[in-house]
């Protein structure tokens, strides 16, 4: 699948769908205009005009609660009218196909679809078939992207870490199955982070993963050593066709972070979670809940990734409207 969908003749952003083959400049100004949107969410009224008079459908066929709420928030916050429409309920279920459905909520003037779907290459059929004032977001296409989970993590490590040059980041557990690792691998190694490590036994890991730009670790002790920034990933069952762990207890032991672990990183290591998490299986509480995890700053800083995708590629006018650049900030 290629990312050339997503722009339009004058190399602007038209339909977001992947971090791979986006350009440093188009991502730092994804995290800048988010940066831009942060105090939006710390008014008393969180509303800017941006997106007034646009219809946003949140369309996911696949169980959420990070992304699609964060999408609705955002584009709420963007003065857009929000419609989501219940999968389980809409006429899919009596054989509707996905273009069939979306062609019907096109006849109602949708203007931007967030589409999460099971199957790879879900948001680019879309894409292919929607007339070119109808906008995408991919909010999640099986095992291959989950751009702006992606971006949120950049723009969380950003935050954290002030800039990319000088990083050791490593993302353990399900990389085979991980849209979200996909998509934060291609936006690290763009953004010229020295060092990405993948940590996971062999049968988590994709075949030549190392073409990806990545080292591969099977022994966690030996992939956290010196890192800056540890993601933690969930098993993907859902995408598992048979076991690829021998038991549970036996992954935790190997490959679930716990304070001991985590002790091998920098001591200043922030760790990360896409969420859903699974306790005791990939991640400790005491991790999960502990002074270096910014697991819940990630879910509210993707209402302000969220809000800064859909202004870009809305475009125009948004953008002349958008508020005043800020600084990133560090926080400790
Ligand atoms: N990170 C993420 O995609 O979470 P949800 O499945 O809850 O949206």
């Amino acid at each position: 699948m290629s990312g050339d969908l997503q722009f339009d003749s004058q190399g602007r952003l038209h339909h977001f769908l992947t971090t791979e083959g986006l350009d440093r400049d188009t991502i730092l100004q994804i995290l800048d205009t988010a940066e831009s949107f942060v105090s939006v969410g710390e008014r008393e009224i969180k509303k800017v005009p941006l997106l007034r008079g646009k219809t946003v459908v949140n369309l996911f066929f696949e169980s959420s609660t990070r992304t699609r709420t964060t999408f609705e928030i955002a584009a709420k916050r963007l003065s857009a009218d929000v419609i989501n429409v219940d999968t389980r309920v809409s006429s899919t279920t009596k054989g509707e196909t996905l273009l069939d459905t979306i062609r019907n909520l096109e006849a109602m003037h949708t203007d931007l679809f967030v589409v999460r779907h099971s199957r790879s290459g879900a948001a680019y059929l879309v894409a292919q078939h929607v007339p070119s004032h109808v906008r995408i977001i991919n909010a999640g296409d099986g095992s291959h992207a989950h751009p702006t989970q992606g971006m949120l993590d950049m723009f969380t490590i950003r935050r954290y870490k002030g800039s990319f040059e000088n990083l050791k980041v490593a993302i353990v557990g399900d990389i085979l199955h991980s849209r979200v690792a996909r998509s934060q691998i291609h936006a690290l190694t763009t953004l010229g982070v020295p060092e990405v490590r993948v940590i996971a036994p062999k049968t988590l890991l994709p075949t030549a993963v190392e073409r990806l730009g990545v080292h591969s670790y099977t022994d966690m002790r030996a992939g956290l050593d010196d890192i800056d920034v540890v993601i933690m990933l969930r098993l993907q069952r859902e995408r598992m066709e048979s076991a690829r762990i021998p038991s549970e207890q036996e992954y935790f032991n190997l490959y679930g972070l716990t304070t001991d672990k985590l002790r091998l990183a920098k001591k200043d290591a922030i760790v990360m979670h896409p969420g859903p998490m699974n306790r005791g299986l990939e991640i400790d509480s005491s991790v999960a809940d502990g002074p270096q995890s910014v697991i819940l700053p990630q879910v509210t800083n993707g209402i302000a990734v969220r809000m800064a995708v859909m202004a870009i590629i809305m475009g125009g006018k948004a953008q002349e409207e958008m508020p005043a650049k800020r600084p990133a900030r560090r926080h400790a």
